[in-house]
């Protein structure tokens, strides 16, 4: 039985892991060759927010379950298992880059030379089918000078959501082990037996290659839905009376469809689907196939900024010179995650207009810095954001801007226009200011806009 575990890739992924498993009796070493990162995690702070991240962090570090380290030497000496959970980002051309994943097998692979027991590798990090028995397996066994049988390999695909990391680990819909042979298979399961105890979730046993394209198939379904979605909502916004909220709530109602993942909105973004999408777009045609489902759901995720952009000149009219405020930053709620999010793909869209831009964010403002440097204005407080602007997008749907009421827009802003880009509103709650959202017949815009003229 596996009790001691090694966790390579202290992000997103690899941090929650390694605390999950500190805080369920494993002894656990986490792996990061970022040497800041492995000081901040060892004075208990976490580099990424994620709920209830850095209460574990401290409790498993003052249990002394987590111990952190640069070294892969001291990992392997002192481990049994090691998952992989490092980055696999995009080339240009959206095919994926390997290099963090051979860097680490490498590393590892060496480090295996100098100990004399089995040990067993899970790659978490996603990368395209075949890659376990093409690429990973080639360079540990080269690299360590040993035979399956002397080691286990496994692909074993997460499905963490960001923000909900945690919860999403102690409480996976399945399990999916894709297992080089039986032997790893069965270890890797009985981590998860003692991880989980009673409540373990179903399994699904498979080799690697198709644990890797259960992942790519999984996350470019999730993606296929919203954008299904999504083309919806530019239906509806051509149609009189018809509401997109309405219609995906009845549509969801059917068990064989499923309510989730269908709030229709800016789109996808974030870390994963673009990235993933892409990807399996690049390794169908790379084997022959086109997928022209796949490229309409990246289209339709690109045309819902134009769609955005569309709405704004339809509530403020011509955009030059307009102050707009833009309420979420964040790729999601719950995150200070900014990557590929749509809050900021609209902006850049907005700023090729002449305007003013002021932006919030619960968590992401110096994320977002990052990328839009001295473009916009940085606005600690929704009341600072709304001030002497003309037009309120509403970009991503954190809990708190549920609470804006037409009051405050009509206080603070220039003249009040909202325009909901996340369905957080009922439009019923702001009759006396302009309003329009994304998947809203178009009676909503022409009425409400004349009725805060009268
Ligand atoms: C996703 C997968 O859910 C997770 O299983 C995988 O491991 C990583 O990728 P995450 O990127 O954290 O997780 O975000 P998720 O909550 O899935 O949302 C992805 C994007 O889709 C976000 O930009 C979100 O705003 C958007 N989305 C999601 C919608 O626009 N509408 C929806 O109904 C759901």
């Amino acid at each position: 039985m596996i009790n001691r575990i090694g966790v390579v890739g202290l992000g997103y992924v690899g941090l929650p892991l390694a605390c999950a498993f500190a805080s369920k009796s494993f002894k656990v070493i986490g792996l990061d060759t970022d040497l800041e990162k492995i000081e901040l995690i060892k004075r208990g702070e976490t580099p990424i927010y994620e709920e209830g991240l850095q209460e574990l962090l401290r409790k498993v570090l003052e249990e002394k379950s987590l111990k952190v380290t640069s070294s892969y030497r001291e990992m392997v000496e002192e481990t049994e298992a090691c998952f992989i959970c490092v980055g696999t980002p995009s080339n240009p051309d959206g095919s994926v880059d390997l290099r963090y994943v051979r860097e680490a097998i490498e590393m590892l692979g060496e480090s295996l030379r100098r100990v004399d027991k089995y040990f067993l590798l899970v790659v978490r990090s996603t990368i395209p089918p075949g890659t376990t028995l093409n690429v990973i397996k080639r360079i540990l066994e080269e690299k360590s000078g040993r035979r399956l049988g002397e080691y286990g390999l496994c692909f074993n695909p997460e499905f963490l959501r960001e923000g909900r990391a945690l919860y999403d680990i102690f409480n996976p819909d399945r399990v999916i082990i894709g297992a080089i042979d039986e032997e790893s298979g069965k270890l890797l399961l009985d981590i998860y037996k003692k991880f989980h105890g009673e409540s373990i979730p179903p399994v699904l046993m498979t080799n690697p290659t198709n644990a890797e394209l259960i992942k790519y198939a999984n996350n470019v379904f999730l993606a296929t839905k919203v954008s299904f979605i999504n083309m919806v909502s530019q239906l509806c916004q051509r149609i009189p009376n018809a509401d997109v909220k309405v219609v995906a709530e009845g549509i969801g109602m059917d068990k064989r469809i499923g309510r989730e993942f269908l709030n229709a909105g800016l789109g996808w973004g974030g870390s994963c689907f673009p990235k993933d999408v892409k990807a399996f777009l690049r390794f169908g045609e790379e084997l022959g196939l086109r997928s022209k489902l796949v490229e309409s759901i990246i289209e339709i995720n690109e045309t819902q900024i134009e769609n955005a952009v569309k709405l704004a000149e339809e509530l403020v009219g011509r955009l030059e010179g307009r102050t707009i405020s833009i309420l979420g930053l964040a790729f999601k709620p719950n995150t200070d995650d900014v990557r590929e999010s749509r809050a900021i793909r609209l902006i850049e869209e907005l700023l090729k207009y002449d305007v003013e831009i002021k932006v919030h964010d619960p968590k992401a403002l110096e994320k977002a810095k990052k990328i839009l440097g001295d473009r916009v204005i940085y606005c600690k407080t929704i009341e600072e954001c709304l001030t002497g602007s003309d037009l309120c997008i509403l970009a991503t749907e954190w809990a708190e801007y549920k609470e804006l009421k037409q009051e405050m827009l009509k206080k603070y802003m220039r003249s009040p226009a909202l325009l909901d880009c996340r369905r957080l509103y009922d439009p019923g709650e702001f009759k006396q200011i302009k309003f329009a959202a994304i998947g809203l017949g178009p009676r909503y815009v022409k009425s409400l806009s004349s009725n805060s003229e009268e």
